[in-house]
Parts: structure tokens; C-alpha cells; sequence
């Protein structure tokens, strides 16, 4: 069964049994800033599962297209490594909005895939969650699937939800079985990662909204939401075991392979760029433009990535536009707003290649030069930010080819770069990026979002960069100024809020907000109609996000009080930032805070947290607050009334930031690092509420996958990692010596090989699985039994080679070991250079070796003007 003949029979059955066929919605989700990308197929009926929105049907089945990179849900890293991810790819899905639920959703899903498709019921296997005995025994009991091929599995695989906040339910998976040929075990086992048994569906009971503070408020109705990926259930029809051999990618790898003059169709880099024209010509279709921040940015590393993998398969000119029109003959039927966009998504992307183009070979001779230099296997962070920050490399571009060499990468470098670079930025002014000066505004903006996060308010002015306009239409960038507003501008370290402002006839996406004069400018983009002065506008602030902010804020007073107790009063903030992903706190201090310092210091805090106090806010006169105990900022002004923040007897401080009711809001508060800035002043980052749990998860993570890898259980596993490194020591050190070993008696069949040119040896060749220091080493050997000799020695491992030319003294004045090194280098792709007598470097292209090494002797022969 072709893909397109799939989509057809999907929808053909859940028509005939009373479903409404939608067609696939955009890639940017209307209705919500929160997402990136649409990422399933329930997002464009997101407002029908939370009964906000009624439809003339309450069952739906739709073909959508999704894209999973950035976000919550994304594959990015994992495609051209894996048979199945991708990041674009289309979800076949059948809905209920109040309507049928688990048993129903069940059977349909059974009859659609054994009686429809004819897949055999012994291949399938199922999971459902833990405590849902409901859906577990429609499956054994009515459905007849042997109960030892339904696993019971717990939230991470078998509740499913669309991101942070939203609906969200359990669910149960339908697994097919591609036979006991490919490696693999069933869900729930230590192998199921393996390639063997691939999820198929997934059905999901939507019965939840989580919001986010974490609170679960049960949907109107209980619903359904199912989701089967295309491409997977292609693969299973067309008896293939990877996605990318089913007809529709095999004819776009078809079309990569032929730009390229590859011959070989399993090459990895084909299945990546098959896989990101899709991603990148819908979203382009879409409405997406390459830039440097939020959707555009992830669509530009996308669409970088191809571009570098077209490179490694020797495409130097731009190619990756021209497979849009492959594209749009095998899915333009499907979805004919690609084929209407053909034109000008050929033209975005071009222009998109033109401009990396310029910058790809530099970067990546900027990159080989620092590998061939590197002593360990760490890529650094300076040369990684480099790579990003001058090159415009996307950081996952150097992670996959730092991948691809067996290095790492080192990360924390990277991040103090970056923030470095961002402090240079935010000194520079936060405004003055977009808008050049502080705008003289004619008016003021209320706040009023101490008390509310949404507010109806009139639009009193609009610029457009530093202009006032009157109106701005969809797409435009600009700024909204309004008379009241519960958005908050960035300030006392604290981030502008982001969120929407709607109008009868517009959208406006507020992604920042920042204090102009006495006016607060929302700076953002028009999403949908055009916005003018004197509109009434809905202006609804990011909740989630605030929350979030607001947990940080909190934590962060409460941070500044436990400092002082366990550290002392000399403790002063010395700067803060606090967004909704962490907080960073500095303060003065002369020395490193110890690790029983901060242990101290985070519980203090997390008994604040537990101790649930209201925070309470006040207004009084600066005089009073003084005498109140509050801290205030040193050198900071402050007006004659100030807003004094009190949580129980612990902290008092001056702030005009938005804050939590109660410091049981918080949740958890871990620090994340600690360190020194400058003389005498040190650096808090830390986490609070839903990050902080994510944090310790992501330590848990980590931890379990060590414990995996070393085969041992968490108690036991520094013990083990200790007595691995011990071992990998040892085994270096005798791999070494074997090494040096290997190449001596490699270095003494070799002499004998050496050619008489112009009256001197000349010997020119590739050693077998040696290192650069062995290398060098059979040269010194090599230099002294053949007396007056020029020598070029190689090594290959992978497709890295490593080049060493060596003069004997007595030819130096004659011949030089850095020219003759460059003449080979430069012929695999590579360069080197040093000293007369001796030289070393590398290349990339191994087939061009033997050539190379080949030509040693006419080169020498010519230097010697023989
Ligand atoms: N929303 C669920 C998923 O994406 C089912 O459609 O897996």
C-alpha cells in the first residue's frame, strides 16, 4: 500500500463510521503562543477537548502534518541516527469530543488495523497506564489480545500531554511486532529501544487540563485523541523496517542522490536532507522565515543542518531549494497550499543557502583546524561559540559533527561564553537592540497586573521601529503602547512578561515588554489582521510563564535571606535576573560558598517553601520601610511611597516585581551552581518550582543511564565508574605500547621501500592503525636508518587522516618538511605545516590518499631540480 493510498483508507474508514474529515491545520498553531510548532494532531481541536470552543461534529478524523523540533516534543538530534525519527512527519488521527471514549476508540483502532489492513493480531502488542484497568481489560477481555502482551507502563510512556499546560490523559499504545530479524525487545523490557517493536498508535483519553502550577482540572467530558504516525505505518505495509525505505522517502533520497552523484542510497546524510526539505518547505509554506530567534531560528538550524550535510556528500553549491519541487510531486496532491507555495519556498530557501554558504567553508576549516589541534576529546567552548557566534553554526550542527568524530562537546564553556555575550548585550541597552533610542512616548501606562493577569485596555500608541504609525498589519514587527496593562516591564531584574493582545480584528504577539519613560512598550509581532490606535484589546499575559517567573522571583528573596543567615550581613545583592527558567542571584562575598554552605542554604529555603507563609504586600513610606527592617538595594533610588515584600518573619524586602501568593507556591527550590564573578563578589544560579523538578529529574536521568550503561544499580555506580576508569588506564597505557610496537615493525618492512630520487630516499606511505605520536615516532626511526631521506608518513582513521613529513638535516636547505607536508595536505582536503625537518597536520579525504602519497616523489624530484 503506497502512503498516499494510506492516508485515503484512514480517513475512508473513520468517515464511514460518522467522523468529520478536517484537513490539516498550519504548522504554526493560531491559537496559542505557548507552542512552537504544531506537534500532534489534537492541536488545532485543543479549544473542543477544554469545551471552549463547539463544532458542528463531536468526531473528527484528520491526516495533520507536525513538526517535532524545539519545544516539548522534539527529534531534532535523533534524526539520520534512528529508522523513525523525523523531524516533519504526518499524523493520522481520529477524535472525540465528548463523544465515544475508550471503548470505542479501542475497537476502531482494532478493526481499522486487522480487518482494513489486514495486519495480523499476533504481531500487535499493546501498553496501557498503570492504574487503568478499564482500558486494559477492553483489551484482553474484549478485544482477545493474550493479557501477556499487554503491558501495564507508568507516565512517562503512557500518559500523554501536549506540553507544560494544556489536556493531557493516559493513554495506550499499539505496538507492531517487525519480527525477530531486527534487534529489539517489547515495550517495557531493557531492550525496547531496538528497533524490533515500534509504536504504531497511540490513543489517548483526554480527561485532564493541567495548568501550570501543576493543578489538574478534569475536562468536560472525557475524550479522545489518537495519533499514528504515516510514515511508521507505511514502513509496517510496505514490509520495510526502516521509515525512510517506504516509497514516498525512498523517491525524495532518490532525488538528494542525484544533486549529489551519490551512488550509495543507505548514506545517512540522504535520509537527513530528505527528511528537512519536508520539515523546512511546509514550514516555509507556513509562514515561517529563517531568523534568529523562536520559530525562525529552529527552521534556519534545520535547514543548516542540511546544508552541512549536503556538503559531506560533496555538494558545494546551493542544492537544497532545488528539492522542493521533488517534494511538492510527492505530497503537493495532499496538500495542494504546498504545491501553491512551490515558487516561494524555492526562492526562502535559496536565499536562505546563499547567505550559510559563505560562511560554511570558513567554519569548517575553522573546525578541522581546531580538531586536528585538539590534544584530548573535548571540542571546547570558546571554539563552539565561536563556530555559532561568527560562523552562524546552530550548536546541535557542531554536536553532530562532533558526534560524528567521537568528540564531546564541552557545554559549560559554551554557556559562560554565551552569557557573557549576553551580558555585553544587555549593557549595550535591552531596548536599544530593536529600536536604536528611547522614544519620547506622550502617555502613560497603568500596571495592573499585581492583581490580574488579563485586562481590557485601549491602545494609545503604536511604533514601528522607532516610528509612530497609526496602524500594523499582519506580519509586523512593533511595539504596542497601551493605557493600562497587566504585562510587567522588565525590571529589579525580573523579565517582561510575553503573552497576547487580541482584538475584535487582531492578534499580537507580545514576546517582551520593556519600560519606556512612564509608558510600557509590548513589543512583539501582528499574527493575524492589523492593529490600530485606539483599539480595545484583551491583553492576556503568558500564565505559565508568569507563574513560573514569579516562583523564581520568590525563591529568590527567600535565596537572599538564607544567604545572609548562613553566610552573614555582610551579604549584599550585588545583581539579580530572575526569568522563568532560573534565577541568578549575585552577591558580595570573599570566598567560595562551601558545598555544606549551599546544602545549608537551600534547606533553610525549602523550609521557608514548606512553611507556606503568605506574602504579603505593602505600601508605605520609604522612612518606615527602612525602620521595618526591609532590605533595600544600596545606591538604588527610590520614590517616597515603596512596595515592601514580607514572606512570614524571614524576609522583608523593597521590590516591585510579581511574586507568588503563598511560598508553598514555589514548590522546590535547588541551586544549580555556585561561583565567583569578580573580586569579591560570587554567583547563585538556581531553579525553583516545575524546573527544579525537572532539574533533579534530569539528574536522575542521567544517573540511571550511567547505572545502565555500567550495568550496576545507583548505590554502586561511582564504585563501578571508578574501577571502569582504573581499567580504561590500564588498557591505554598497554594499547600504547602495542602501538609503538605495531609501528617500529612497520617502520622496518618500510625502509626497504624507499625510492631513490635525485640521489636521495624518498618513502611515501599509509601505516595501519596508528596514532600521531606513533607516527611521528616511526619517522624518527625511519630519518635515521635510511640517513638522507624525505618521508611522508600516514595514518587514516575514519575519515580523518594524519599527515607527517619529515627532512634529515642534511637535505634541510634543500628541501622543507612544512612544504612538502602542505603539497600532500592540500591534496586530501587538509593543511599542516612546522619546522625544515619536520611537519605534521591532517586531511579529510581518505579515497585521495594514495594519490597524494604517490606523487611524493615527482614533487621532490622537482624541488631538487632533478
Ligand atoms: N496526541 C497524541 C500523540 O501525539 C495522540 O495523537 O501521540
Amino acid at each position: 500500500m503506497k502512503s498516499a493510498e494510506l492516508r485515503q483508507a484512514f480517513l475512508d474508514f473513520f468517515r464511514s463510521k460518522g467522523h468529520e474529515v478536517v484537513a490539516s491545520s498550519p504548522l504554526v498553531p493560531g491559537n496559542d503562543p505557548t507552542l512552537l510548532f504544531t506537534n500532534a494532531g489534537m492541536v488545532q481541536f485543543k479549544d473542543c477537548f477544554l469545551g471552549r470552543e463547539q463544532r458542528s461534529y463531536t468526531r473528527a478524523a484528520s491526516v495533520q502534518r507536525c513538526v517535532r523540533a524545539g519545544g516539548k516534543h522534539n527529534d531534532l538530534e535523533n534524526v539520520g541516527y534512528t529508522a523513525r525519527h523525523h523531524t516533519f512527519f504526518e499524523m493520522l488521527g481520529n477524535f472525540s469530543f465528548g463523544d465515544y471514549f475508550k471503548r470505542e476508540a479501542i475497537h476502531y483502532a482494532w478493526e481499522f488495523l486487522t480487518q482494513t489492513l489486514q495486519l495480523p493480531r499476533e504481531k500487535l502488542w499493546v501498553t496501557v497506564y498503570k492504574d487503568d484497568d478499564e482500558a486494559a481489560a477492553i483489551w484482553v477481555n474484549e478485544i482477545g489480545v493474550p493479557a501477556e502482551r499487554v503491558t501495564r507502563l507508568g507516565e512517562k510512556s503512557n500518559f500523554w500531554s501536549m506540553g507544560d499546560t494544556g489536556p493531557c490523559g493516559p493513554c495506550t499504545e499499539i505496538f507492531y511486532d517487525h519480527g525477530p530479524e531486527v534487534w529489539g525487545g517489547p515495550p517495557g523490557t531493557p531492550e525496547e529501544d531496538g528497533d524490533r517493536y515500534i509504536e504504531i498508535w497511540n490513543l489517548v483519553f483526554m480527561q485532564f487540563d493541567r495548568s501550570a502550577d501543576g493543578t489538574m482540572t478534569p475536562l468536560p467530558k472525557p475524550s479522545v485523541d489518537t495519533g499514528m504516525g504515516l510514515e511508521r505505518l507505511a514502513a509496517v505495509m510496505q514490509h520495510v523496517h526502516s521509515n525512510y525505505d517506504i516509497d514516498l522517502f525512498q523517491n525524495l533520497i532518490k532525488a538528494v542522490a542525484a544533486l549529489a552523484g551519490s551512488k550509495d542510497l543507505s548514506n545517512p546524510s540522504l535520509k537527513v536532507i530528505a527528511d528537512h526539505i519536508r520539515s523546512c518547505a511546509f514550514l516555509v509554506t507556513d509562514g515561517v522565515v529563517p531568523s534568529n530567534e523562536g520559530r525562525g531560528y529552529v527552521l534556519r538550524r534545520i535547514i543548516r543542518r542540511a546544508i552541512r550535510h549536503g556538503h559531506k556528500l560533496g555538494l558545494r553549491q546551493p542544492f537544497f531549494h532545488k528539492l522542493v519541487a521533488p517534494l511538492v510531486k510527492e505530497m503537493g496532491a495532499a496538500y495542494p497550499e504546498l504545491a501553491k507555495a512551490e515558487a516561494q519556498v524555492t526562492r526562502i530557501l535559496n536565499q536562505e543557502e546563499e547567505r550559510f554558504a559563505e560562511t560554511l567553508d570558513q567554519g569548517m576549516h575553522l573546525l578541522e583546524e581546531a580538531i586536528a589541534g585538539l590534544s584530548g576529546h573535548v571540542l571546547p567552548g570558546s571554539t563552539i561559540f565561536k563556530l555559532y557566534d561568527t560562523y552562524g553554526f546552530p550548536v546541535d550542527l557542531t554536536g553532530d559533527i562532533a558526534r560524528e568524530r567521537n568528540l564531546e562537546l564541552d557545554m559549560d564553556g559554551f554557556d559562560r561564553e554565551m552569557e557573557a555575550q549576553r551580558e555585553r548585550a544587555r549593557a549595550a541597552s535591552t531596548f536599544g537592540a530593536a529600536y536604536g533610542h528611547k522614544l519620547e512616548i506622550a502617555g502613560k501606562t497603568e500596571f495592573t497586573g499585581y492583581e490580574r493577569i488579563s485586562d481590557q485596555a485601549k491602545v494609545i500608541a503604536l511604533y514601528k521601529g522607532s516610528d509612530a504609525v497609526q496602524q500594523l498589519a499582519a506580519g509586523e514587527q512593533g511595539m504596542v503602547i497601551l493605557d493600562h496593562t497587566p504585562f510587567y516591564a522588565e525590571s529589579g531584574g525580573q523579565v517582561g512578561d510575553k503573552g497576547l493582545l487580541s482584538s475584535a480584528g487582531a492578534m499580537f504577539e507580545v514576546q517582551d515588554t520593556q519600560k519606556q519613560g512612564e509608558a510600557f512598550g509590548h513589543i512583539g509581532v501582528v499574527r493575524q489582521g492589523s492593529l490600530k490606535v485606539g483599539d480595545s484589546v484583551d491583553a492576556a499575559v503568558d500564565f505559565a510563564a508568569r507563574a513560573a517567573t514569579a516562583a523564581h522571583h520568590s525563591a529568590t528573596h527567600l535565596l537572599h535571606a538564607a544567604l545572609r543567615q548562613v553566610l552573614g550581613e555582610h551579604v549584599q545583592q550585588k545583581g539579580s535576573l530572575v526569568t522563568p527558567e532560573r534565577l541568578r542571584f549575585d552577591f558580595s562575598h570573599f570566598e567560595s560558598v562551601s558545598r555544606e554552605q549551599l546544602r545549608r542554604i537551600e534547606q533553610l529555603v525549602n523550609e521557608q517553601i514548606r512553611g507556606n507563609n503568605e506574602v504579603l504586600t505593602r505600601i508605605m513610606g520609604i522612612e518606615d520601610a527602612m525602620a521595618s527592617g526591609a532590605m533595600a538595594l544600596f545606591g538604588e533610588k527610590y520614590g517616597d511611597k515603596v512596595r515592601v515584600l514580607s514572606m512570614g518573619e524571614f524576609s522583608t524586602e523593597l521590590c516591585g516585581g510579581t511574586h507568588v501568593s503563598r511560598t508553598g507556591d514555589i514548590g522546590l527550590f535547588k541551586i544549580v551552581s555556585e561561583g565567583g564573578v569578580a573580586a569579591g563578589v560570587r554567583r547563585i544560579e538556581a531553579v525553583a518550582g516545575r524546573r527544579a523538578l525537572e532539574w533533579v529529574d534530569s539528574i536522575e536521568d542521567s544517573l540511571e543511564a550511567v547505572a545502565a550503561a555500567v550495568k550496576g544499580s545507583r548505590d554502586v555506580v561511582a564504585d563501578k565508574v571508578r574501577q571502569m576508569i582504573e581499567r580504561q588506564r590500564k588498557l591505554e597505557k598497554e594499547l600504547e605500547q602495542l602501538k609503538a610496537k605495531l609501528a617500529s615493525s612497520q617502520g622496518s618492512d618500510l625502509a626497504g621501500q624507499a625510492v631513490e630520487v635525485a640521489g636521495i630516499k624518498v618513502l611515501a606511505a599509509n601505516l595501519e592503525g596508528v596514532d600521531p605520536k606513533a607516527l611521528r615516532d616511526t619517522l624518527d626511526q625511519l630519518k635515521n636508518k635510511l640517513g638522507s631521506a624525505a618521508i611522508v608518513l600516514a595514518a587514516v582513521q575514519g575519515d580523518k587522516i594524519s599527515l607527517v613529513a619529515g627532512v634529515t638535516k642534511d637535505l634541510t636547505d634543500r628541501l622543507q618538511a612544512g612544504k612538502l607536508l602542505q603539497e600532500v595536505a592540500q591534496q586530501v582536503g587538509g593543511k599542516g605545516g612546522g619546522r625544515a625537518d619536520m611537519a605534521q597536520g591532517g586531511g579529510t579525504e581518505p579515497a585521495k590518499l594514495p594519490a597524494a602519497l604517490a606523487a611524493v616523489s615527482g614533487w621532490v624530484a622537482r624541488e631538487m631540480g632533478a
